[in-house]
């Protein structure tokens, strides 16, 4: 049997991103979002229009997409009641949000130069993404306060003890463990690929043994 909801929230689980841009002052702002999918080198991103991480890349047209692992959850969580605005929109401020200008050492993650765009990579997330804002759309009913960012991945970055031996440029996917939100929980993957993949085999050809 089936019940017709109506939840507040529709998360229903997607890797969590920080992505980082930067601040009218050149400083940059760090904000955790998980409405993100990717296709071919483009990513899209969903998102309130009244962060400052959309003023950002509306302004600046670029963003670094860091997506952190499982280990990194603490790191995450501390930045999740924190914005780049100042002031903190009211409606923000009444859930508990406060403006955080430094929001790297409040989550006590460390920006490294990026090489193509100007925010920083965070890195202790072992996926850095480098993008280009290609498009914002509002998105939603006439008083919607969300926009689309249609974003082109221009540069990947990969922690080297994520790939896969011998192999293409190939993430090896039981060593990713990406954190995920789920409604407003946190998870991790569960333990081993249930069955073996189709698509796996169809996509990812094995490489002959030098
Ligand atoms: C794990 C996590 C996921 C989030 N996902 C989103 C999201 O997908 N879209 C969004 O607009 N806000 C999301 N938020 C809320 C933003 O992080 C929040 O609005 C934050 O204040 C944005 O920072 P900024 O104002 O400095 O840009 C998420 C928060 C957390 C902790």
């Amino acid at each position: 049997m089936h019940k017709v909801v109506r939840p507040k929230m529709l998360y229903f689980g997607t890797p969590v991103v920080l992505i980082s841009t930067l601040n009218p002052d050149g400083s940059p702002n760090l904000a955790p979002m998980s409405s993100a999918w990717w296709l071919g080198d483009t990513c899209q991103l969903g998102m309130s229009s009244r962060s400052r991480t959309v003023e950002n890349l509306a302004r600046e047209g670029e963003c670094v997409l860091n997506l952190p692992s499982q280990t990194l959850v603490a790191a995450v969580d501390r930045l999740a009641l924190l914005t780049g605005s100042d002031p903190v929109p009211p409606y923000k401020a009444a859930m508990g949000y406060r403006h955080e200008p430094r929001k790297f050492e409040a989550a006590g993650l460390t920006p490294v130069p990026a090489d193509l765009v100007k925010p920083p990579r965070a890195l202790e997330c072992p996926v850095h993404l480098e993008a280009r804002v290609r498009e914002i759309r509002r998105i939603g009913g006439e008083d919607s306060h969300l926009a689309a960012i249609e974003t082109q991945v221009v540069r990947v970055h990969i922690d080297e003890a994520l790939m896969m031996p011998r192999e293409g440029d190939y993430i090896d996917p039981q060593l990713w463990q990406p954190l995920i939100m789920s409604f407003c929980d946190f998870f991790g993957l569960g333990g081993t690929p249930l069955l073996p993949s189709r698509l796996a085999r169809a996509w990812r050809p094995p490489v002959a043994a030098s």
